[in-house]
């Protein structure tokens, strides 16, 4: 089975983010299947229309490329204020345009979520699954992740999880990612040799 590569996009510009040590262990989990490379999202201008085409920031081309030449999406998703980040928002946008030449379109993706708090980044998930509609980003579905009560102490730095359940959920939907990829791309390659 080929490996595909995902581009891991994180909300969080947090050094010690949690979203990020969520994507080390799904990262860890899926090592034999997926080839998950973190895509770097903070240093993106804000997009403006106004600058597409020519006068576009030099960091967008090079956003623009490194998502092209990825097979699937996974997104850390922390909730600011019920919404997905600025950040996440910014990257989504700039990947979208110009019109007619998103890079996202119809790679399989899946969003998961966190919180110290208990809800565990509900809002900011189903938001982001709002933008995916709109991007034609086929989005697993489930298992969904909101996982909440999240602290350092249950995810050290590197991604290992000690906490038992969050572990083994994580392991889960990592696994499940894994498998949506390969569907959507076997699917892919059936359509391309018996074209409709
Ligand atoms: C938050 N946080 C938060 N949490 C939540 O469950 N719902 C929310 O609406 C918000 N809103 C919010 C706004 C802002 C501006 C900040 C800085 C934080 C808490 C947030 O979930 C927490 O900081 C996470 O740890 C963020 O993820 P990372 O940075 O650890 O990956």
């Amino acid at each position: 089975m080929t490996k595909h590569r995902i581009a891991f996009l994180n909300g969080s510009l947090r050094k010690d983010s949690l979203h990020k040590r969520l994507g080390l262990a799904i990262t860890a989990a899926t090592a034999g299947r997926l080839d998950i490379v973190a895509i770097e999202i903070g240093d993106l201008p804000l997009y403006n229309q106004d600058k597409d085409g020519d006068a576009a920031p030099p960091q967008y081309a090079a956003f623009r490329e490194a998502i092209g030449g990825c097979d699937g999406l996974l997104f850390g998703s922390p909730e600011y204020n019920r919404g997905i980040t600025g950040a996440l928002k910014n990257a989504i946008d700039v990947g979208s345009r110009p019109y007619g030449k998103s890079v996202y379109s119809k790679k399989p993706a899946a969003v998961f979520s966190g919180s110290p708090g208990l809800t565990g980044g509900f809002g900011s998930n189903h938001a982001l699954r709002q933008a995916c509609v709109f991007l034609d980003v086929p989005v697993m579905q489930q298992p969904e992740a909101y996982w909440g009560m999240l602290s350092d102490q249950k995810i050290a730095a590197d991604g290992t999880i000690s906490d038992e359940m969050l572990g083994k959920f994580v392991a889960g939907f990592a696994h499940a990612f894994a498998d949506w990829v390969d569907l959507i791309a076997a699917g892919r390659a059936k359509l391309a040799e018996n074209p409709a």
